[in-house]
């Protein structure tokens, strides 16, 4: 076992332990993958200052996310299809969580269903919704949700239609992974995975199957979700949903200041300034880039949550000093689990906590509550 000190490392031991059609699916952006690059690189613009000879003793990462305890102010981003990442991925990764003490957030698209991660975890999660055309369905969907306890609903406004990833019609991605003999090839070589994968029943989308009108086959990711989802959603679309959810609602994919502004005048909890990792509109704004105009918009009327890019302790600061209450992981937490299964969830919130606490630390804080923009050098062009 190689060691590992940061994400990089699990990163590279994921890539040698999955099959090469979900390591691709979740290493990729969108058409040109440029907004997918910038997510990272844009957070190398902005530089701490560095303060000395101060009490550094005592210091915490504690926060409240919506309301709830965080040991630290990070929540697990959903993820689609992570069960073909690890075997009962979704329910590996919500149990770290809850051991770590941040929320975990199960995508509708997952392998596990909301049942599945309910009945081996204590903790409420959070549920991911989708909107798909079927009403019937989301009402249900909704009360499944309740029903397993769910705390609040993320609601995705980024993906009535689907930013077209390469890799993914190239290798034919579906779950579970048509055979043919590429794949029967490249599976062979990926030994812990397959038997982890013999010893799971979870192996389709525990969420939607059979449930979405006209869709027998989920099979194929991009066909499903171009026939399923509501292309016509819209902001009244989005009021009829919280209302019909009825608790905590967050608005993930806000990217725009008029956007943040609908959201908060709507009375959402919180929103997530998020470009979905960079795999929907490809060459928009790195999502740290159009984090301060939003904070400036709304900032002070409702909960901003930030996502795309985080591969660090450090990035994590960074979008804290800029004004966000709290951060979601996506790739980061994926990586952890692909290379080490449940532990390896536990060791990517590890790494992340060390580096934002002692990286606080060297800017001169000590309670990650007080830490502002003034640890930060950012550029006037830094919009
Ligand atoms: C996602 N994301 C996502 N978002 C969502 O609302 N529902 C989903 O099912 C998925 N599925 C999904 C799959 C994979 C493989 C990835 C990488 C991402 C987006 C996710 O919630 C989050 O916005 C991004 O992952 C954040 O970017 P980073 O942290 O991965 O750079």
């Amino acid at each position: 076992m190689p060691v590992i000190t940061c994400i990089d490392d699990l990163k590279t031991l994921y890539r040698r332990r999955v099959p090469r059609m979900f390591y691709d699916y979740c290493e990729t952006g969108s058409w040109s993958e440029q907004t997918f690059r910038e997510n990272t690189s844009d957070f190398d613009d902005l530089h701490f200052r560095q303060r000395v000879a101060v009490d550094m003793t005592n210091r915490t990462t504690a926060s409240r996310m919506i309301g709830q305890d965080v040991a630290m102010p990070v929540a697990l981003a959903p993820v689609g299809l992570t069960g073909m990442q690890h075997a009962d991925g979704e329910i590996r990764a919500a149990r770290a969580a809850e051991r770590f003490g941040v929320p975990f957030t199960l995508s509708t698209l997952s392998i596990c269903s909301i049942e599945d991660v309910a009945e081996y975890t204590s903790k409420p999660f959070w549920f991911q919704v989708y909107t798909l055309k079927d009403d019937d369905f989301m009402e249900r969907l909704m009360d499944r949700a309740r029903k397993a306890g769910c705390s609040a609903i993320v609601i995705t406004l980024d993906l009535q239609v689907q930013g077209q990833r390469h890799k993914d019609l190239k290798n034919g991605l579906s779950a579970p992974p048509k055979l043919t003999p590429s794949s029967i090839a490249n599976m062979a070589t990926k030994v812990s995975w397959g038997l982890g994968m013999l010893g799971t029943k979870r192996r389709t989308f525990g969420n939607v199957v059979g449930h979405a009108k006209g869709v027998t086959d989920p099979a194929s990711l991009s066909s499903w979700t171009a026939e399923a989802f509501d292309h016509a959603l819209d902001w009244a679309r989005v009021k009829e949903l919280m209302e019909m959810w009825g608790g905590k609602v967050i608005l993930k994919g806000i990217m725009d200041p008029e956007d943040a502004k609908r959201a908060a005048d709507l009375g959402a909890d919180a929103i997530v300034v998020s470009n979905h990792g960079g795999r929907q509109l490809d060459g928009a704004l790195s999502s740290i880039r159009a984090l301060p105009g939003i904070i400036e918009a709304v900032g002070d009327r409702v909960e901003v949550l930030f996502d795309s890019g985080i591969r660090s302790g450090q990035d994590i600061l960074k979008a804290l000093a800029l004004g966000a209450k709290g951060v979601m992981i996506g790739r980061s937490w994926v990586y952890g689990l692909g290379a080490m299964g449940e532990a390896g969830v536990t060791k990517s919130l590890d790494i992340l906590h060390k580096e934002l606490d002692t990286t606080m630390a060297l800017c001169g804080h000590r309670d990650i509550n007080q830490v502002d923009r003034d640890i930060l050098l950012v550029p006037e062009d830094f919009t």
